[in-house]
Protein backbone atom coordinates (compact mmCIF):
# COMPACT_ATOMS: atom_id res chain seq x y z
CA UNK A 1 0.00 0.00 0.00
CA UNK A 2 2.32 2.43 0.98
CA UNK A 3 4.75 1.87 -2.30
CA UNK A 4 1.65 2.20 -3.97
CA UNK A 5 0.76 5.23 -2.83
CA UNK A 6 4.59 6.69 -3.07
CA UNK A 7 4.94 4.98 -6.78
CA UNK A 8 1.76 7.33 -7.51
CA UNK A 9 3.88 10.50 -5.97
CA UNK A 10 6.38 9.47 -8.52
CA UNK A 11 4.24 9.10 -11.42
CA UNK A 12 2.36 12.02 -10.81
CA UNK A 13 5.62 14.15 -10.67
CA UNK A 14 6.63 12.70 -13.98
CA UNK A 15 4.08 13.24 -16.08
CA UNK A 16 2.73 16.69 -14.23
CA UNK A 17 4.24 19.33 -16.92
CA UNK A 18 5.75 21.26 -14.26
CA UNK A 19 8.09 18.49 -13.23
CA UNK A 20 11.58 20.35 -12.90
CA UNK A 21 13.90 19.72 -16.19
CA UNK A 22 17.64 18.48 -14.57
CA UNK A 23 20.51 19.77 -16.82
CA UNK A 24 21.42 16.67 -17.43
CA UNK A 25 18.31 15.82 -19.25
CA UNK A 26 17.97 15.80 -23.28
CA UNK A 27 16.23 18.64 -24.48
CA UNK A 28 14.52 16.80 -27.06
CA UNK A 29 13.91 12.67 -27.32
CA UNK A 30 13.44 11.00 -30.82
CA UNK A 31 9.75 10.25 -28.79
CA UNK A 32 9.27 13.94 -28.38
CA UNK A 33 10.68 14.79 -31.89
CA UNK A 34 7.71 12.10 -33.79
CA UNK A 35 5.38 13.43 -31.68
CA UNK A 36 5.61 17.17 -32.98
CA UNK A 37 5.51 16.23 -35.92
CA UNK A 38 2.29 14.06 -35.73
CA UNK A 39 0.69 16.46 -33.93
CA UNK A 40 0.47 19.73 -35.69
CA UNK A 41 1.31 20.38 -39.64
CA UNK A 42 2.55 24.21 -38.82
CA UNK A 43 6.10 22.98 -38.74
CA UNK A 44 8.36 20.15 -38.49
CA UNK A 45 10.94 18.99 -35.93
CA UNK A 46 14.40 17.11 -36.32
CA UNK A 47 17.32 15.75 -33.94
CA UNK A 48 19.73 17.20 -36.61
CA UNK A 49 20.63 19.86 -34.87
CA UNK A 50 20.02 19.23 -31.56
CA UNK A 51 21.02 15.70 -31.51
CA UNK A 52 21.84 15.11 -27.73
CA UNK A 53 22.22 18.08 -26.38
CA UNK A 54 21.02 18.62 -22.68
CA UNK A 55 19.08 20.86 -21.10
CA UNK A 56 22.26 22.61 -19.48
CA UNK A 57 23.81 22.92 -22.18
CA UNK A 58 20.78 24.08 -24.00
CA UNK A 59 20.04 27.22 -21.43
CA UNK A 60 23.72 28.68 -22.46
CA UNK A 61 21.89 29.51 -26.06
CA UNK A 62 18.78 31.12 -24.33
CA UNK A 63 20.25 32.87 -21.59
CA UNK A 64 18.50 37.06 -22.24
CA UNK A 65 17.54 38.95 -19.14
CA UNK A 66 14.11 40.72 -19.92
CA UNK A 67 13.51 44.42 -19.17
CA UNK A 68 10.75 46.23 -19.89
CA UNK A 69 9.98 50.41 -20.30
CA UNK A 70 13.80 51.00 -20.29
CA UNK A 71 13.33 53.24 -23.55
CA UNK A 72 10.38 54.90 -24.55
CA UNK A 73 7.94 53.10 -26.81
CA UNK A 74 7.71 54.40 -30.59
CA UNK A 75 3.96 53.98 -31.07
CA UNK A 76 4.24 55.69 -34.46
CA UNK A 77 0.28 57.34 -33.89
CA UNK A 78 -1.10 58.26 -37.07
CA UNK A 79 1.66 57.62 -39.15
CA UNK A 80 0.32 53.75 -38.91
CA UNK A 81 -2.51 54.90 -41.13
CA UNK A 82 -0.61 56.08 -43.97
CA UNK A 83 1.76 53.46 -43.72
CA UNK A 84 1.08 51.03 -46.88
CA UNK A 85 1.81 47.29 -44.49
CA UNK A 86 2.11 44.35 -47.35
CA UNK A 87 1.04 41.18 -45.92
CA UNK A 88 4.87 39.73 -46.70
CA UNK A 89 7.98 41.50 -46.24
CA UNK A 90 11.61 40.42 -46.36
CA UNK A 91 14.62 42.73 -45.66
CA UNK A 92 16.78 41.19 -47.59
CA UNK A 93 14.75 41.95 -50.70
CA UNK A 94 14.59 45.33 -50.42
CA UNK A 95 17.99 45.97 -48.87
CA UNK A 96 20.42 42.92 -50.42
CA UNK A 97 23.66 44.05 -50.00
CA UNK A 98 22.66 44.83 -45.87
CA UNK A 99 21.15 42.00 -44.19
CA UNK A 100 24.51 40.12 -42.85
CA UNK A 101 24.94 36.42 -42.58
CA UNK A 102 23.67 34.43 -39.87
CA UNK A 103 26.59 34.16 -36.88
CA UNK A 104 26.82 31.43 -34.33
CA UNK A 105 26.93 32.41 -30.91
CA UNK A 106 28.34 28.56 -29.82
CA UNK A 107 28.55 27.58 -26.15
CA UNK A 108 28.44 30.98 -24.79
CA UNK A 109 24.95 32.90 -23.63
CA UNK A 110 26.06 36.00 -25.71
CA UNK A 111 22.58 36.06 -27.78
CA UNK A 112 21.88 39.34 -25.95
CA UNK A 113 24.82 40.72 -27.99
CA UNK A 114 24.18 39.39 -31.01
CA UNK A 115 20.84 40.78 -31.74
CA UNK A 116 22.19 44.22 -30.74
CA UNK A 117 25.13 44.23 -33.03
CA UNK A 118 23.32 42.42 -36.06
CA UNK A 119 20.65 44.98 -36.14
CA UNK A 120 22.98 47.51 -36.05
CA UNK A 121 25.28 46.75 -38.55
CA UNK A 122 22.18 46.00 -41.03
CA UNK A 123 20.83 49.36 -40.10
CA UNK A 124 24.45 51.12 -40.73
CA UNK A 125 24.47 49.24 -44.09
CA UNK A 126 21.16 50.49 -44.96
CA UNK A 127 21.31 54.28 -43.47
CA UNK A 128 24.79 54.66 -45.17
CA UNK A 129 23.23 53.35 -48.69
CA UNK A 130 25.86 50.73 -48.42
CA UNK A 131 29.01 52.73 -48.22
CA UNK A 132 29.52 51.54 -44.35
CA UNK A 133 28.87 47.70 -44.66
CA UNK A 134 30.36 46.02 -41.77
CA UNK A 135 29.48 43.22 -39.02
CA UNK A 136 29.64 44.73 -35.88
CA UNK A 137 31.49 42.45 -32.73
CA UNK A 138 29.22 40.76 -30.09
CA UNK A 139 33.04 40.06 -28.87
CA UNK A 140 32.90 43.65 -27.72
CA UNK A 141 29.72 43.94 -26.10
CA UNK A 142 30.26 40.64 -24.23
CA UNK A 143 33.27 41.76 -23.34
CA UNK A 144 32.76 45.30 -22.23
CA UNK A 145 29.46 45.96 -21.36
CA UNK A 146 29.59 45.56 -17.60
CA UNK A 147 25.36 45.82 -17.04
CA UNK A 148 24.97 42.74 -18.73
CA UNK A 149 27.31 39.20 -17.48
CA UNK A 150 28.98 38.48 -20.64
CA UNK A 151 28.73 34.76 -21.90
CA UNK A 152 26.66 34.41 -18.38
CA UNK A 153 23.49 36.14 -20.20
CA UNK A 154 22.56 39.63 -20.53
CA UNK A 155 20.11 42.57 -21.56
CA UNK A 156 19.22 43.33 -24.88
CA UNK A 157 17.98 46.80 -23.72
CA UNK A 158 21.38 47.29 -22.09
CA UNK A 159 23.42 46.39 -25.20
CA UNK A 160 21.45 49.22 -26.92
CA UNK A 161 22.18 51.62 -24.10
CA UNK A 162 25.59 50.72 -24.34
CA UNK A 163 25.64 51.13 -28.27
CA UNK A 164 24.51 54.10 -27.74
CA UNK A 165 26.48 55.53 -25.03
CA UNK A 166 29.60 53.94 -26.07
CA UNK A 167 29.44 52.54 -29.62
CA UNK A 168 31.15 48.65 -30.67
CA UNK A 169 33.90 47.82 -33.27
CA UNK A 170 33.75 45.17 -35.72
CA UNK A 171 34.56 41.84 -35.93
CA UNK A 172 37.37 42.13 -37.62
CA UNK A 173 38.83 44.57 -35.37
CA UNK A 174 37.05 42.14 -32.13
CA UNK A 175 36.25 39.06 -32.94
CA UNK A 176 34.28 36.48 -31.79
CA UNK A 177 35.98 34.12 -28.83
CA UNK A 178 32.48 32.71 -27.50
CA UNK A 179 34.35 33.21 -23.83
CA UNK A 180 34.76 35.99 -21.62
CA UNK A 181 37.48 38.33 -22.53
CA UNK A 182 38.93 41.32 -20.78
CA UNK A 183 38.02 44.27 -21.92
CA UNK A 184 40.77 46.08 -24.09
CA UNK A 185 39.95 49.30 -26.20
CA UNK A 186 42.25 48.57 -29.16
CA UNK A 187 41.89 45.86 -31.95
CA UNK A 188 43.37 42.44 -31.43
CA UNK A 189 45.77 43.46 -33.87
CA UNK A 190 46.88 46.41 -32.16
CA UNK A 191 45.68 49.41 -34.19
CA UNK A 192 43.24 51.87 -32.99
CA UNK A 193 39.49 51.17 -32.50
CA UNK A 194 36.25 52.73 -34.72
CA UNK A 195 33.50 53.06 -32.93
CA UNK A 196 30.12 52.47 -34.20
CA UNK A 197 26.99 54.05 -32.10
CA UNK A 198 23.32 54.04 -31.72
CA UNK A 199 21.41 56.72 -31.57
CA UNK A 200 17.55 57.55 -30.49
CA UNK A 201 16.99 54.18 -29.61
CA UNK A 202 12.94 53.02 -28.99
CA UNK A 203 10.97 49.77 -28.22
CA UNK A 204 8.39 48.36 -29.60
CA UNK A 205 5.73 45.57 -28.09
CA UNK A 206 3.07 45.40 -30.45
CA UNK A 207 2.98 43.71 -34.42
CA UNK A 208 2.25 46.84 -35.88
CA UNK A 209 4.75 49.08 -34.91
CA UNK A 210 7.41 46.15 -35.50
CA UNK A 211 6.37 46.14 -39.23
CA UNK A 212 6.21 49.72 -39.24
CA UNK A 213 9.77 50.16 -37.52
CA UNK A 214 10.96 46.75 -40.21
CA UNK A 215 9.77 48.32 -42.95
CA UNK A 216 11.00 51.89 -42.39
CA UNK A 217 14.37 51.26 -40.81
CA UNK A 218 15.46 48.02 -40.94
CA UNK A 219 15.67 44.64 -38.73
CA UNK A 220 15.24 44.94 -34.51
CA UNK A 221 16.20 43.04 -32.11
CA UNK A 222 13.38 41.22 -30.04
CA UNK A 223 13.62 38.74 -27.06
CA UNK A 224 10.80 35.95 -26.43
CA UNK A 225 10.52 32.86 -24.72
CA UNK A 226 12.57 29.13 -25.65
CA UNK A 227 10.75 26.18 -24.63
CA UNK A 228 12.48 22.40 -25.11
CA UNK A 229 10.65 21.87 -28.74
CA UNK A 230 12.54 25.33 -30.43
CA UNK A 231 15.90 23.62 -30.41
CA UNK A 232 14.42 20.88 -32.70
CA UNK A 233 12.93 23.27 -35.53
CA UNK A 234 14.06 22.59 -39.02
CA UNK A 235 11.53 24.42 -41.04
CA UNK A 236 7.38 26.01 -40.73
CA UNK A 237 5.60 28.30 -38.47
CA UNK A 238 6.62 27.50 -35.10
CA UNK A 239 4.34 27.80 -32.10
CA UNK A 240 5.25 26.07 -29.26
CA UNK A 241 3.77 22.50 -29.17
CA UNK A 242 5.94 20.26 -26.55
CA UNK A 243 8.13 20.28 -23.57
CA UNK A 244 8.60 23.26 -20.75
CA UNK A 245 10.32 26.91 -20.50
CA UNK A 246 13.93 26.83 -21.11
CA UNK A 247 15.10 30.24 -21.05
CA UNK A 248 14.71 33.97 -23.00
CA UNK A 249 16.62 34.33 -26.09
CA UNK A 250 17.48 37.42 -27.95
CA UNK A 251 17.09 37.23 -31.97
CA UNK A 252 16.87 39.88 -34.91
CA UNK A 253 13.40 40.12 -36.86
CA UNK A 254 14.42 40.94 -40.71
CA UNK A 255 10.32 40.70 -42.12
CA UNK A 256 7.24 39.03 -41.59
CA UNK A 257 4.83 36.54 -44.29
CA UNK A 258 1.57 34.59 -43.67
CA UNK A 259 1.24 30.88 -44.32
CA UNK A 260 -2.63 29.80 -44.34
CA UNK A 261 -4.07 31.87 -41.86
CA UNK A 262 -1.25 32.29 -40.02
CA UNK A 263 0.82 35.86 -39.94
CA UNK A 264 4.57 34.92 -38.99
CA UNK A 265 7.57 36.96 -38.37
CA UNK A 266 10.59 35.72 -40.48
CA UNK A 267 13.36 35.94 -37.78
CA UNK A 268 17.63 35.26 -37.34
CA UNK A 269 18.79 33.02 -34.80
CA UNK A 270 22.88 33.01 -33.64
CA UNK A 271 22.98 29.55 -33.35
CA UNK A 272 24.76 29.27 -36.82
CA UNK A 273 23.29 28.26 -40.59
CA UNK A 274 23.30 24.80 -39.97
CA UNK A 275 20.32 25.32 -37.62
CA UNK A 276 16.47 26.03 -38.77
CA UNK A 277 16.15 27.28 -42.08
CA UNK A 278 19.94 27.95 -42.93
CA UNK A 279 20.07 29.76 -39.50
CA UNK A 280 16.18 31.45 -39.80
CA UNK A 281 13.03 30.49 -38.31
CA UNK A 282 9.36 31.29 -39.18
CA UNK A 283 7.33 31.96 -35.51
CA UNK A 284 3.71 32.96 -35.19
CA UNK A 285 2.85 36.51 -34.39
CA UNK A 286 2.29 36.70 -31.03
CA UNK A 287 3.97 33.42 -29.94
CA UNK A 288 5.98 33.28 -27.12
CA UNK A 289 6.42 36.84 -26.44
CA UNK A 290 8.01 37.77 -29.62
CA UNK A 291 6.52 40.95 -30.63
CA UNK A 292 6.20 42.38 -26.82
CA UNK A 293 9.70 43.91 -26.31
CA UNK A 294 11.71 44.43 -29.47
CA UNK A 295 14.33 47.17 -29.44
CA UNK A 296 16.23 48.64 -31.80
CA UNK A 297 17.99 52.36 -32.39
CA UNK A 298 19.29 54.17 -35.59
CA UNK A 299 22.68 54.17 -36.72
CA UNK A 300 24.78 57.39 -35.44
CA UNK A 301 25.84 57.94 -38.81
C1 LIG B 1 8.91 15.27 -39.39
O1 LIG B 1 7.85 15.53 -40.27
C2 LIG B 1 8.27 15.95 -41.54
C3 LIG B 1 7.04 16.34 -42.33
O2 LIG B 1 6.03 15.40 -42.18
C4 LIG B 1 9.11 14.88 -42.22
O3 LIG B 1 9.58 15.35 -43.46
C5 LIG B 1 10.30 14.58 -41.34
O4 LIG B 1 11.04 13.52 -41.89
C6 LIG B 1 9.85 14.23 -39.96
N1 LIG B 1 11.04 14.11 -39.15
C7 LIG B 1 11.18 13.22 -38.19
C8 LIG B 1 12.46 13.22 -37.46
O5 LIG B 1 10.30 12.43 -37.96
C1 LIG C 1 21.25 57.59 -49.43
O1 LIG C 1 20.48 57.73 -50.63
C2 LIG C 1 19.30 58.51 -50.45
C3 LIG C 1 18.52 58.45 -51.73
O2 LIG C 1 19.34 58.51 -52.85
C4 LIG C 1 19.71 59.93 -50.06
O3 LIG C 1 18.56 60.71 -49.84
C5 LIG C 1 20.53 59.86 -48.77
O4 LIG C 1 21.00 61.17 -48.44
C6 LIG C 1 21.69 58.94 -48.92
N1 LIG C 1 22.31 58.79 -47.60
C7 LIG C 1 23.62 58.74 -47.42
C8 LIG C 1 24.09 58.60 -46.01
O5 LIG C 1 24.42 58.81 -48.35
C1 LIG D 1 44.09 45.85 -37.84
O1 LIG D 1 42.68 45.66 -37.78
C2 LIG D 1 41.91 46.76 -38.23
C3 LIG D 1 40.46 46.45 -37.96
O2 LIG D 1 40.08 45.25 -38.55
C4 LIG D 1 42.22 47.01 -39.71
O3 LIG D 1 41.46 48.11 -40.16
C5 LIG D 1 43.70 47.29 -39.86
O4 LIG D 1 44.02 47.42 -41.22
C6 LIG D 1 44.54 46.18 -39.25
N1 LIG D 1 45.94 46.60 -39.22
C7 LIG D 1 46.94 45.82 -39.59
C8 LIG D 1 48.29 46.40 -39.50
O5 LIG D 1 46.76 44.66 -39.98
C1 LIG E 1 11.78 35.37 -19.22
O1 LIG E 1 11.01 36.51 -19.57
C2 LIG E 1 9.78 36.63 -18.90
C3 LIG E 1 9.09 37.90 -19.32
O2 LIG E 1 9.03 38.08 -20.66
C4 LIG E 1 9.98 36.68 -17.42
O3 LIG E 1 8.72 36.67 -16.77
C5 LIG E 1 10.80 35.50 -16.96
O4 LIG E 1 11.11 35.65 -15.59
C6 LIG E 1 12.08 35.38 -17.75
N1 LIG E 1 12.74 34.16 -17.32
C7 LIG E 1 14.05 34.07 -17.13
C8 LIG E 1 14.57 32.76 -16.69
O5 LIG E 1 14.79 35.02 -17.32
Amino acid sequence: MKNIILLGFVLAAFASPAFRLRDSDLVMTQEQIDRINQSQDLWTASSDWVGAMTIGEARQYASAEIIYNHFPEKHWGKLLDHLQVPSAFDARQKWPSCIHPILNQGDCGSCWAFGASEALSDRLCIFSNSTINVVLSPQYLVNCDSVSYGCGGGYAVYAWDFMQSNGIPTQTCTPYAAVNQVCVNKCSNGSTMRYYKAASVSTFSSPASIQAEVLQNGPIEVSFQVYQDFYAYTSGVYKHTNGQFVGNHSVKIIGWGVQGQTNYWIVANSWGATWGMNGFFWIAFGECGIDSNGVAGLPAV
